[in-house]
């Protein structure tokens, strides 16, 4: 195949070694360590294209009964991006998305905080090529490059978010405090129902059969993909023709785009980064 690995990508480069989305404001999330922190306040916590909207999709629907006619973005705000006026407008208990790293959420420490945190991780191989697409849809990151281009930024963690095993491994750590509920996405895709009454008994809600079905229906990617109130908002300018957010949504899109030696460095990283923590995801 073809290399043509140049190109470049617009990040916010403030956070040392923690690079954002270039719209972000720098200096509120540099405050965001002194937001406060509820009893009853409900984190959705990923590194972005792991299922945060899936997850926002079936968080609020539990709280909304089964039955909404709001936004998910409204419902559950992006704690990054509605800034310092919005975020302390927010009255008590809170839902919020974030895709900030452990130390840099709230208190810089959930597993001992009073707030409940959901996290949701992804294979990495199919996060790479879902944030490829991601940067390729956003005009904000004025994104040039391919496949191949994109594949090098993501392994050296220059891309929103930065460096998915630092991600990734500062919640693993945490995984078992009682308020921090650690998922996948392969397993939410595997078995939907039963990922909906798992997050339920989480946030403490018992829900009926019909409860857990009616919420099923309504979480499943046709059904969100037709969805308008499931959908990011518009508010970010999109570049013309580029790929939908609800986009595919399968496990394995990653060999679709991987060539045989960006898997293998990729799973040579893997196990020179994971291995001994016990994460394991399924790649197909
Ligand atoms: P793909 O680009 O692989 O399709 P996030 O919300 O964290 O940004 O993640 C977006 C990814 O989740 C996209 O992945 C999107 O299609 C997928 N997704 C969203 N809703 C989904 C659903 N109900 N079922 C499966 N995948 C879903």
């Amino acid at each position: 195949r073809l290399k043509m690995s140049s190109g470049s990508i617009q990040l916010l480069r403030e956070f040392d070694g923690f690079p954002f989305n270039p719209l972000l404001d720098a200096s509120w999330i540099a405050e965001i360590p002194d937001y406060p922190i509820s009893p009853g306040d409900l984190y959705i916590a990923t590194y972005p294209k792991s299922g945060t909207t899936w997850t926002q999709q079936i968080v609020s629907l539990i709280q909304w009964g089964g039955e909404k006619d709001t936004h998910i973005s409204s419902d559950i705000p992006w704690l990054e991006s509605i800034g310092k006026d919005s975020a302390r407008a927010l009255s008590p208990p809170r839902t919020l998305k974030t895709h900030l790293p452990y130390d840099m959420m709230p208190g810089r420490d959930p597993a001992n905080s009073i707030g409940k945190y959901i996290y949701i991780a992804r294979n990495p191989k199919d996060v790479a090529v879902s944030l490829y697409y991601h940067a390729k849809r956003y005009a904000a990151f004025q994104f040039t490059g391919d496949w191949d281009c994109f594949f090098e930024l993501f392994m050296k963690g220059e891309v929103s978010c930065g460096l998915w095993f630092h991600h990734i491994f500062g919640w693993w750590e945490h995984k078992d405090a009682k308020n921090i509920l650690f998922l996948k996405y392969e397993d939410l895709k595997k078995d939907l129902p039963a990922s909906v009454k798992t997050i339920a008994q989480f946030m403490g809600c018992s829900l009926d059969d019909a409860m857990i079905d009616k919420i099923t229906k309504q979480s499943t990617f046709e059904s969100m993909k037709d969805d308008p109130l499931a959908n990011l908002p518009l508010g970010f300018p999109v570049v013309s023709g580029s790929t939908p957010f609800i986009r595919k949504g399968v496990i394995g899109d990653w060999k679709n785009h991987f060539t045989d030696e960006q898997s293998t460095r990729f799973d040579a990283e893997y196990t020179k980064r994971m291995s001994g923590t016990g994460l394991v995801f399924d790649f197909q």
